[in-house]
């Protein structure tokens, strides 16, 4: 294996078992959506052979159809509207511990999932931590109103473009049925009031940007001997 890649998977299975190991038992857990996440779930699923008594909420059909390979029980928000912590990887960890995410298109449920935890422990690797974000923002929108939330965004100063299917001709159908505009900026100088300005469109069912979970927020950052752990205490107001 090339030296980068085997660095880049030491450190994301280092930040997803150590999220696996501060679950407690009896525990609701957001299952967050990803390559991260997966060594997550990896884990987790050694701890509930051991007896860790847990259920989870799945934020995409990926994670599903993984935790049920790995055993691990789940369960809806509908059965437990309130998880005691979502576990999720992200793209990008800028200053105020804002995020991006969405690369695989599944933000809205983790988003929802998120909103509903106690704690947000989201698990990265070193190159996620960025100095401004800046990666393209993932928004999902309904397909009924693309061209008119297009032409609105890119009022916003973006240029959006509708994700295609990779091995799938055509847009990505998101979990929930719709499309995803990746939304390049220039500049993302205020995540907040952009996280909003999106979410006041019409037709956006939600974005990328996740800026409301600070203070309940915890990152770890994994490295391939030990994870650097970050939190809303360590953030510069
Ligand atoms: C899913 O849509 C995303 O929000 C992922 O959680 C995010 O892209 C991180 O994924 P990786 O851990 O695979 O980088």
């Amino acid at each position: 294996m090339d030296e980068k890649v085997r660095a880049l998977t030491a450190a994301k299975s280092a930040a997803g078992y150590h999220a696996a190991d501060m679950v407690e038992d009896g525990m609701v857990i957001g299952l967050g959506t990803g390559s991260t996440v997966y060594y997550m779930i990896e884990r987790l699923s050694s701890r509930v052979r051991e007896g860790l008594k847990i259920s989870g909420v799945p934020t995409s059909y990926q994670t599903a159809m993984r935790a049920r390979e790995y055993a691990i029980p789940l369960t809806t928000l509908d059965d437990n509207p309130v998880i005691d912590i979502a576990i999720d990887g992200a793209d990008e960890v800028g200053p105020g511990l804002n995020l991006i995410k969405g690369r695989g298109a599944a933000h809205t449920r983790e988003k929802c999932v998120a909103a509903a935890a106690f704690r947000f422990v989201v698990i990265v690797d070193e190159q996620k931590v960025v100095p401004r974000l800046g990666a393209p923002v993932p928004v999902e929108v309904i397909p009924f109103a693309v061209r008119p939330v297009m032409t609105q965004l890119r009022g916003f100063g973006c240029r959006p473009v509708i994700r295609e299917g990779v091995r799938k001709d055509g847009p990505v159908i998101t979990d929930n049925g719709n499309f995803i505009l990746d939304c390049t900026f220039a500049e993302i100088a205020r995540p907040a009031e952009l996280e909003a300005a999106l979410a006041s469109v019409p037709g956006v069912v939600e974005s990328g940007l996740f800026t409301g979970f600070a203070d309940k927020t915890t990152v770890i950052v994994g490295g391939e001997k030990k994870c650097r752990i970050v939190t809303s205490a360590d953030v510069v107001p």
